[in-house]
């Protein structure tokens, strides 16, 4: 084992030096002062009526149309649990966020993975799976995708949503990165080509932190007046006291300088990844991604995930399990390597290293 700093290239979280803890400390004073009586109090299951609203305002749709919860993991839950019973057929992309496998099969869902390309999902794989299953839904993330960090091109939109249309599922579109382009053109989400087929998720946890847990969920309104029943049976009312901290931060106007200032942080993050595989593993196979936490790469033949992950720990890096993005196998030689918590200068040094312990097992 060697004596050099531990790198991890494991969970894709935010990087600490990101939280705008001064502004929060001040938000969190005057939630307290205007709202103290409310946010201390059980409220209604759907979050705080003024959060709703300015979310509500910030995607253009009626404040019955959205609810929050206690992070969009919980929202993943509930969705399940109002549409699942044990053997139901769900669609993922193959590979996707493994806890939303954890949770679909704790619901006894029966999970069929649609191959995922750089543009999004494999459309004829799609076609082929319509064709002997119509599932309750198919689960996408299709902005900067964890774990790939591959992003859905307009035309896949287009179409998943025309299929949506005509086989009658719903499209779970979670989109936590979403708001984090660093460059080219946005694509319209699923849920502006077709609100009446589309739960459309985000989350705070991406864009001001995760401590507070405030998901977020935009859809029909009498699908989430079931949704909220739900939660109402599981928590009685979200976090109000999160919700009151996190509305005074965003209607004090200060989240769109904020999410400038992540881009301005986790883009030349990407790039020294990007700039780190070319040096070290030329031959890699790997994601581009414009934006987002994360991007993957698929190791040479001969290469298994397994071996490396054993192999870098020789050298201080620690990698993530990659078959577990997997619903129904694959992804031997899958690695996903989230940027956006460490260092340039730990990124270089742990494609570095990730480069001695793929030279090393190639060798056998
Ligand atoms: C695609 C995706 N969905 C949901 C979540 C969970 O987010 P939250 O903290 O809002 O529960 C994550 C977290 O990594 C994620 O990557």
């Amino acid at each position: 084992m060697s004596d050099q700093a531990v790198i991890n290239f494991t969970r894709g979280v935010p990087a600490p030096e990101s939280f705008p803890v001064e502004d929060l400390k001040v938000a969190a004073e005057s939630a307290l002062d205007k709202y103290g009586r409310v946010i201390l109090q059980y409220g209604k299951a759907y979050g705080f009526m003024p959060l709703r609203e300015w979310l509500a305002e910030w995607q253009g749709v009626a404040v019955e149309q959205v609810m929050t919860s206690n992070g969009s993991l919980q929202l993943i839950e509930f969705l399940s649990t109002h549409f699942l019973q044990p053997g139901d057929v769900v669609f993922t992309e193959s590979p996707t966020y493994d806890r939303t496998l954890t949770t679909l099969k704790r619901h006894q869902a029966r999970v069929v993975g649609i191959p995922l390309q750089p543009d999004g999902p494999d459309m004829e794989a799609l076609e082929n799976a319509l064709q002997t299953h119509t599932p309750k839904f198919f689960y996408v993330i299709p902005d900067f995708q964890n774990p790939s960090g591959a992003t859905c091109s307009r035309e896949k939109r287009e179409r998943l949503v025309a299929l949506a249309e005509k086989h009658g599922f719903w499209l779970v579109e979670d989109a936590p990165y979403r708001p984090l382009r660093f460059r080219g053109q946005e694509q319209p989400s699923l849920y502006d080509l077709n609100p009446e087929r589309t739960l459309h998720m985000l989350s705070f946890s991406k864009l001001i932190g995760p401590g507070p847990r405030v998901g977020i969920l935009y859809g029909q309104a009498d699908l989430l007046q079931k949704l909220a029943k739900i939660a109402e049976d599981t928590y009685i009312t979200p976090s109000l006291l999160s919700q009151g901290i996190i509305y005074e931060f965003v209607a004090s106007g200060k989240l769109p300088a904020h999410i400038e200032q992540l881009k301005a942080l986790y883009a030349p993050r990407l790039q020294a990844c990007l700039d780190a595989l070319d040096r070290f593993m030329p031959d890699a196979e790997a994601t581009r991604p414009d934006g987002g936490f994360f991007l993957s790469v698929t190791l040479p033949e001969g290469a298994s995930t397994a071996r490396v992950r054993e192999q870098a720990k020789q050298y201080n890096l620690n990698l993530a399990d990659g078959q577990a993005f997997f619903p129904d196998g694959g992804g031997e030689r899958f690695l996903r390597l989230p940027y956006c918590g460490i260092t340039p200068e730990e990124i270089n040094e742990g494609v570095r290293r990730l480069a001695e312990a793929v030279k090393d097992v190639l060798a056998g």
